[in-house]
């Protein structure tokens, strides 16, 4: 996912946009640049590579005077990755520059049309047409503002976007549609930015910017319309600040080798966080400030069909085991990129439930807005505040599991965990769940930041095992009911982190072709604690002992019978059935973490993915 940084202000300019661009690093990306605009016009560097590449090669610009200036970092979509192809893009004089998160669907028939009109491309990018289109604009209108927004008005697709001019270099424009952009509020100073964690450390007081609005920022000022003209000419948009929750160092690595194994030793506090305020333990229920408001609305939902992608999507796939068995309410789970292209039949009391955790992945982002069309009530259950999930669905729920930096989602999914468990208790609290039974999962869930720590002290032991399979060809993860899901979930770091093909099945699925497979070299995952489907998972274990298959076991402690058919055991303390994923998932967590490690791969920024696929 691309990122973007602009400053403006009485500092120098380059430094803090390459310590933007730094704290962006973690989204993915194959290249970067800045543009800069000093009292003898404007300036870029772009390299391929890295963040830290372009720094050095920044070195003696003799930029010092700047202090404005824009930046960015490029995950290739249009055009390779490549110097000609990083932002900055410019236009045919060199005085606009132009960064740009998300795809313009019509650049080539824009293109074509600016070649005739004798623009010269230098770029096989969508993005640089903007910067002509604006170019273009600049003859015809006296200020860069309105150049801006007349250029966009050509453009069909999703930018967020920052522009600065030679021609006028005391102001930033920066206009959103479908690609998250915000601005910094400073003193003397303001900054616009892709995400909030590119500026906090200059400021905490952002806005928001919404889809289709345009903004001009100054050293000491701000202006939002919006971008289209109502029947009064353009829309003055009133906005104040809002004030970022956490800090600088929740961005940071704090001692631990990777942002992943930090945010896996966070989940005790992460679970805490996500429930905090939301448990009336004597009444049994949850309390969710952001849907307490829909209360009878929600008391009438018939059906709650979620979407999500990836880790989010298993996250899902709990929520329908929990939402079932507890709330009594039919659910359906979908992949978010499938639900928004086959035809959902909805019916007039249904919910459509998102998860996500960027609250900016493209699919789900469609999949909602395809619910909105066909005026389905739509929720959210997002990490990242002021996302265009979290203000595209009509109510929702914030995780509060802090930044999540690692490509491999890891607190925000038990955050996602726990934030289900909550709305079950919610919904079922309104259909028949007894005070009794809302009690005990409300008393387990306070239970869980202690259970997580317990385990979170195995993690000598699990780094044994990861020593024995690190060079495994492959492996089969197995679960039954709540872990189910958790085995796809374990398959996905098993691909994403160690780049071992994981094959994950429902149990019960396993005969019907994929016990094939098993021999004595290639290993199975058996997630199977001690709850009403143990019974079955034992059966299965046994089947593939039977065959020769390595078993790594993962079981309730106390429970020692395992240990006859499988080579390793993990343990994990008691809970509900419905919360065992909860706890299971952390063991396994250190498990994939350590075998990435051990074979050295790139553990924050896995080859090929990115923190949040803003793209089709
Ligand atoms: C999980 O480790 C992956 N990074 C990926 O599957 C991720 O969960 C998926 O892209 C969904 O992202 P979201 O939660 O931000 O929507």
């Amino acid at each position: 996912m691309c990122g973007i940084v602009g400053y403006i202000g009485k500092k120098e300019v380059v430094p803090i946009l390459i310590n933007g661009l730094k704290r962006l690093e973690y989204r993915g990306y194959d290249s970067a640049g800045v543009a800069v605009l000093t009292g003898n016009g404007a300036h870029s560097k772009r390299v391929l590579g890295r963040v830290a590449g372009l720094e050095d090669a920044l070195q003696g610009n003799g930029w010092q005077t700047a202090t404005i200036g824009i930046a960015h970092t490029r995950w290739a979509t249009h055009g390779k990755p490549s110097e000609a192809n990083a932002h900055p893009h410019t236009d045919c004089k060199g005085n606009i520059w132009v960064a740009h998160n998300g795809i313009v669907e019509n650049y080539q028939e824009l293109k074509k049309a600016l070649i005739e009109a004798g623009h010269e491309f230098k770029s096989e990018t969508d993005t640089e047409v903007l910067a002509h289109l604006i170019e273009a604009e600049t003859e015809k209108t006296d200020n860069l503002f309105n150049a801006v927004r007349h250029a966009l008005s050509h453009v069909r697709g999703a930018y967020g976007l920052a522009v600065i001019s030679a021609t006028e270099p005391d102001k930033i424009i920066a206009a959103r549609n479908s690609s998250p952009l915000i601005l910094g509020i400073g003193p003397e100073e303001n900054l616009v930015a892709s995400d909030a964690s590119a500026i906090i450390n200059l400021t905490k007081e952002v806005i928001y910017l919404d889809d289709n609005e345009i903004a001009e920022v100054t050293a000491d000022s701000f202006r939002v319309e919006s971008l289209e003209f109502g029947p009064h000419g353009s829309e003055k948009r009133v906005k104040h600040p809002e004030t970022i929750e956490w800090d600088e160092a929740a961005i940071a690595k704090d001692g631990h080798a990777h942002f992943m194994h930090k945010e896996i030793f966070e989940i005790p506090e992460v679970i805490r966080n996500s429930i905090r305020g939301r448990l009336i333990v004597e009444e049994g229920r949850a309390k969710l400030g952001g849907i307490e408001n829909h209360k009878d609305e929600l008391r009438d939902v018939e059906r709650v069909l979620i979407t999500a992608c990836g880790t989010a999507h298993v996250a899902g796939r709990v929520a329908e085991y929990m939402l079932e068995e507890y709330a009594g309410v039919p659910t359906e789970v979908d992949i978010a990129s499938e639900f928004r292209y086959r035809k959902p039949i909805f019916g007039k009391n249904d919910l459509l439930l998102a998860i996500s955790q960027s609250g900016e992945t493209a699919d789900t982002l469609a999949a909602v807005k395809e619910a909105k069309e066909k005026g389905v009530t739509t929720m959210g259950i997002v990490n990242v505040v002021g996302s265009s999930i979290s203000r595209d669905t009509d109510f929702g729920v914030y995780n509060h599991a802090g930044p999540e930096i690692s490509v491999a989602s890891t607190k925000a999914f038990v955050s996602q965990l726990i934030v289900s468990s909550l709305f079950t208790l919610f919904l079922g609290r309104q259909r028949e769940m007894s005070l009794t039974m809302g009690k005990r999962i409300a008393e387990e869930l306070k239970q869980l930041p202690e259970l997580v720590k317990v385990v979170l002290q195995q993690e000598d032991a699990i780094k044994a095992i990861a020593a024995k399979y690190k060079d495994m060809p492959a492996i089969m993860t197995l679960g039954r009911k709540y872990n189910a899901p958790l085995a796809a979930e374990v398959a996905i770091k098993f691909k994403e982190l160690c780049y071992i093909p994981a094959i994950d099945l429902p149990a019960g699925e396993m005969k019907h072709g994929s016990l094939a497979l098993i021999d004595k070299d290639f290993p199975t995952l058996a997630i199977a604690p001690v709850d009403s489907v143990y019974e079955k998972m034992k059966s299965n274990i046994e089947e593939i002992k039977a065959r020769v298959g390595p078993i790594i076991a993962l079981t309730t402690e106390g429970n020692d019978e395992l240990s006859q058919y499988a080579s390793d055991v993990i343990y994990i303390p008691k809970t509900l059935e419905m919360l065992t994923p909860i706890v299971a998932v952390v063991p396994l967590y250190l498990l994939t973490y350590h075998i990435a490690a051990l074979k050295g791969h790139d553990i924050d920024k896995p080859r090929n993915l990115a923190k949040s696929v803003t793209v089709e």
